[in-house]
C-alpha cells in the first residue's frame, strides 16, 4: 500500500509538472485527491492493514495529500502569470508603427460639371430648387401642355406606376417649372437639377436614369433677348470666352417660341470633326420662352408676366468637357475612371 501511495505521488507529481493550464490542473486535483479519486481508492483498502499500520498509512496519505495540494497551488500560480503574460504579448499595440491612411474619394466628375454651373447661375441671382423624382402625370405632362396623343407618354417610354398612368418616374425636370410657378412668390429665378428617368436602352450615349437642369425665369418684360443674353453668358462661362453659339428654331410644347442652342465645335472650330461628328455644330440644350398656356394655367396672367426657360443634359455636358466618349463611364464607378480627374 505504502508503494502504491508512493506511486500515486509520483505520477500526481509528474502531471502537475507536466500541466500548462489551470483547467488541466483542476482536472489533476480531482483524478488523484477528489472524493473518488485515486487516493480515496488506495484509502479504502485500509481495513487490510494491522492496526499497527493502520496510522503510519494515514500519516502518509495526508503527507502525500500535502505535497500534492502544495505542488498544485504552486503551479497554478505559474500557469496563471503565464498566460497572463500570453495575452499581454498578444494584445500588444506597437505605438511606433505608422498609421494606415484611410482612403479619400473625390467628388464625381459630373458633380463638378454640376457645381460649375450652379456657381454660375447663383452668380446671376438664381435660386436652386429640387422637387419629386415620382411625379404625377399632371405635372410632367398636362400641366406643360404636352397633349394626351403625345409619343413621350406612351408606356413604351415611360415608366409608370399604376395602370392608369397617373404616377410615373419623372422624364424630365420640365415638371419644376410647374412647382416653381405654383408655389414660389413671382419674379422667379430657378435652376433645377436632377436625375431623370426614361425607358431607354444601355448603350454609349443612352442610360434609363441620366440628369438634366432646368432653367426659368418668370418677370414683367422678359424677352427672347434675355434668354439669349443670359445662355450665351453661361456658355462662355463653361467653353471659354468667344465661344460662338447658334439659336435653332424648334418644337417644344411648354415653350413658345421654342429653339435649341448650338455651340460651335470647340475642337474644329467648324469645320466637322469626330467630337462633332462632322457637324461643326454641337447642341447643348432646348429652350424657348414659356407657352401662355403654361403660365395661366399655373394661375400667372400672361399678359402681365412673360418668362423663358431651357433644359439641358448633365452627362452631356460633362462628356464634352471631360472628352469622355462613353455615358456607362459615368455611372459605373470604377475607380479607375474615377480617379483620372
Ligand atoms: N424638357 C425638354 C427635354 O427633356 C428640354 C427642354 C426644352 C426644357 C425646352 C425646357 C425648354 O425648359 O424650354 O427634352
Amino acid at each position: 500500500m505504502k508503494e502504491l501511495m508512493q506511486a500515486l505521488r509520483d505520477k500526481a507529481m509528474q502531471a502537475i509538472f507536466e500541466a500548462d493550464d489551470v483547467e488541466k490542473l483542476e482536472e489533476l486535483r480531482i483524478k488523484y485527491l477528489g472524493k473518488k479519486g485515486e487516493m480515496t481508492a488506495i484509502l479504502r483498502q485500509m481495513g487490510k492493514l494491522s492496526p499497527e499500520e493502520r496510522p503510519v498509512m494515514g500519516q502518509l496519505a495526508n503527507q502525500v495529500r500535502g505535497e500534492i495540494e502544495g505542488l498544485l497551488e504552486e503551479r497554478r500560480k505559474i500557469v496563471t502569470e503565464a498566460m497572463l503574460e500570453k495575452k499581454l504579448q498578444r494584445e500588444a499595440i506597437d505605438v511606433t508603427l505608422p498609421g494606415r491612411k484611410p482612403q479619400l474619394g473625390h467628388k464625381h466628375p459630373m458633380y463638378n460639371v454640376l457645381d460649375q454651373i450652379k456657381d454660375i447661375f447663383i452668380g446671376m441671382g438664381f435660386e436652386i430648387v429640387d422637387g419629386p423624382e415620382v411625379e404625377r402625370e399632371e405635372y410632367n405632362f398636362t400641366k406643360l401642355n404636352i397633349d394626351e396623343g403625345h409619343p413621350s407618354r406612351e408606356w413604351t417610354d415611360t415608366f409608370y406606376f399604376t395602370p392608369d398612368s397617373k404616377i410615373l418616374l419623372r422624364t424630365q425636370t420640365s415638371p419644376m417649372q410647374i412647382h416653381a410657378m405654383e408655389t414660389r412668390p413671382l419674379p422667379i429665378r430657378i435652376i433645377a437639377p436632377g436625375r431623370v428617368y426614361r425607358k431607354d436602352e444601355v448603350d454609349a450615349t443612352h442610360s434609363p436614369m441620366f440628369h438634366q437642369i432646368e432653367g426659368m425665369v418668370i418677370d414683367k418684360g422678359v424677352t427672347m433677348a434675355d434668354l439669349k443674353a443670359t445662355l450665351n453668358l453661361v456658355v462662355e462661362k463653361i467653353y471659354g470666352k468667344g465661344t460662338v453659339t447658334r439659336f435653332r428654331p424648334h418644337h417644344f410644347p411648354f415653350t413658345e417660341p421654342s429653339c435649341e442652342l448650338d455651340i460651335q465645335c470647340h475642337k474644329c472650330g467648324g469645320k466637322g470633326c469626330s467630337t462633332c461628328k462632322g457637324e461643326g455644330w454641337i447642341e447643348v440644350l432646348g429652350a424657348g420662352m414659356v407657352h401662355p398656356k403654361v403660365l395661366s394655367g399655373c394661375g400667372i396672367d400672361p399678359d402681365v408676366y412673360s418668362g423663358w426657360a431651357f433644359g439641358m443634359g448633365l452627362e452631356r455636358l460633362a462628356m464634352g468637357e471631360y472628352k469622355i466618349t462613353d455615358l456607362r463611364l459615368i455611372f459605373e464607378n470604377d475607380v479607375r475612371f474615377l480617379e483620372q480627374f
